[in-house]
């Protein structure tokens, strides 16, 4: 861990600070013109392959947002190809549209026999960017490392790339549970190693990705995932750096995530950001939680949503502020906006808390 005493880390741990730290998924991405100047040279593989280049991503959109954690440069799907797997990203057009590409999706329980576990450290370009990230920073700027959560990888493993309705996956999950718990046991093994190798190269906080959890019940979700993704976490913790567990369409299942023991839970925008927190009896630390396509919107009702969060964070300590998923790539060209909202969230929490504090002690001499 490189920058511990940080603003992002002292939310994390639920602690008081004296503004909300900010910083958005997928700040490094598409919409930002500084990105796609480097994807004319590289692909989005080659990137995340050479240190520099991924490490050169990531702490170009931290400094030009001004925010106050960089996201390590990767992608969710990089352990699949050493578990032997391999994937591309198609293009565009034609059926299947563009998006990641599992090349012999896992169908059957021989397929995930032949899962090797035994290559995570051939991830280790990922851990090098790391280390390249947190020599820039020092201890001025976090850094967070991150890895995909067992179901969502094993959804992408098993339908062969996104999905609506899960239909080979959950089947697996409903007629095939030997091979589903050896493919969870598999998927933690290997993301637990990728990402202690992140820490012990300086990343401050892992944040897990379950993007698409939000199709489970919840008891499917207790019965399926929970064990799995408990796990997971407890390993990570192992190395004393702070969990983000993050999902979509999650707003029913976030008692049964914090049973994870994440420090950070984080909220999607379809619950308000108190009602989530509450449904957690307000303990430990949430992320979120705007509406990504807010940052279409005019910056008025933009400003006014951001701050309905921040009030009903209501100046507790542990609130990171962020959106409810990444920055989608048509967002306004202009990173402006999205550097604006940034500045927007340091400036107005600043101020929040120090009118809370005056309230809460007039409060308490009235
Ligand atoms: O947040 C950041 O700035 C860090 C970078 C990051 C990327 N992928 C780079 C990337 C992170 C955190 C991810 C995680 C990721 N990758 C997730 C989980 C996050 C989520 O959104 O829920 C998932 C599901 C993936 C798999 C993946 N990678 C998808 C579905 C896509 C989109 C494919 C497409 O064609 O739109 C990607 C590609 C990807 N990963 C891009 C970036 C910046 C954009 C593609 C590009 O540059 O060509």
């Amino acid at each position: 861990m490189s920058a511990p005493n940080s603003l992002f880390i002292r939310a994390a741990q639920a602690q008081p600070t004296e503004r909300t730290p900010v910083w958005f998924m997928r700040q490094a991405g598409r919409y930002m013109p500084e990105y796609r100047a480097v994807r004319k040279q590289y692909s989005l593989i080659e990137i995340c392959k050479k240190p520099e280049v991924a490490a050169q991503v990531t702490i170009e959109a931290a400094e030009i947002l001004k925010v106050d954690a960089a996201i390590i440069f990767a992608d969710l799907l990089l352990p699949l190809e050493v578990m032997g797997l391999p994937f591309h990203f198609a293009a565009g057009e034609g059926p299947g549209g563009s998006g990641p590409k599992i090349e012999k999706p896992l169908r059957t329980a021989e397929d995930v026999a032949r899962l090797r576990t035994d290559r995570a450290a051939d991830l280790g370009y990922v851990s090098e960017a790391v280390k390249l990230v947190c020599k820039h920073f020092g201890d001025k700027l976090p850094v967070i490392g991150f890895c995909g959560a067992p179901f969502t990888l094993a959804s992408y493993m098993i339908e062969g790339g996104g999905s609506r309705n899960y239909l080979f996956t959950k089947r697996m999950m409903y007629s095939a549970p030997a091979a589903w718990n050896e493919l969870m046991e598999k998927l933690v093994a290997v993301t637990a190693e990728y990402s202690a190798e992140q820490v012990r190269a300086g990343a401050d906080a892992i944040q897990v990705f379950d993007s698409w959890v939000g199709c489970l019940s919840v008891e499917d979700y207790r019965r399926y995932v929970l064990p799995h993704a408990t796990d997971l976490v407890k390993r990570v913790q192992e190395t004393g750096a702070p969990i983000i567990y993050f999902g979509t369409d999650s707003a029913t299942l976030l008692p049964s995530m914090q049973e994870t023991g994440a420090e950070v839970i984080s909220l999607d925008w379809r619950i308000p950001l108190d009602t989530g927190w509450q449904s957690l009896g307000f303990k430990g630390a949430v992320q979120g939680n705007l509406d990504p396509v807010l940052l279409f919107a005019d910056w008025k009702e933009l400003k006014s949503r951001a701050q309905d969060i921040l009030r009903r964070a209501g100046g507790r300590p542990g609130h990171i502020f962020n959106l409810g998923h990444g920055i989608l790539p048509e967002t306004p060209v202009e990173n402006v906006k999205v550097k604006a909202l940034g500045d927007f969230i340091r400036e107005h929490s600043a101020e929040f808390k120090k009118e809370r504090k005056t309230e809460l002690k007039t409060e308490l001499r009235t």
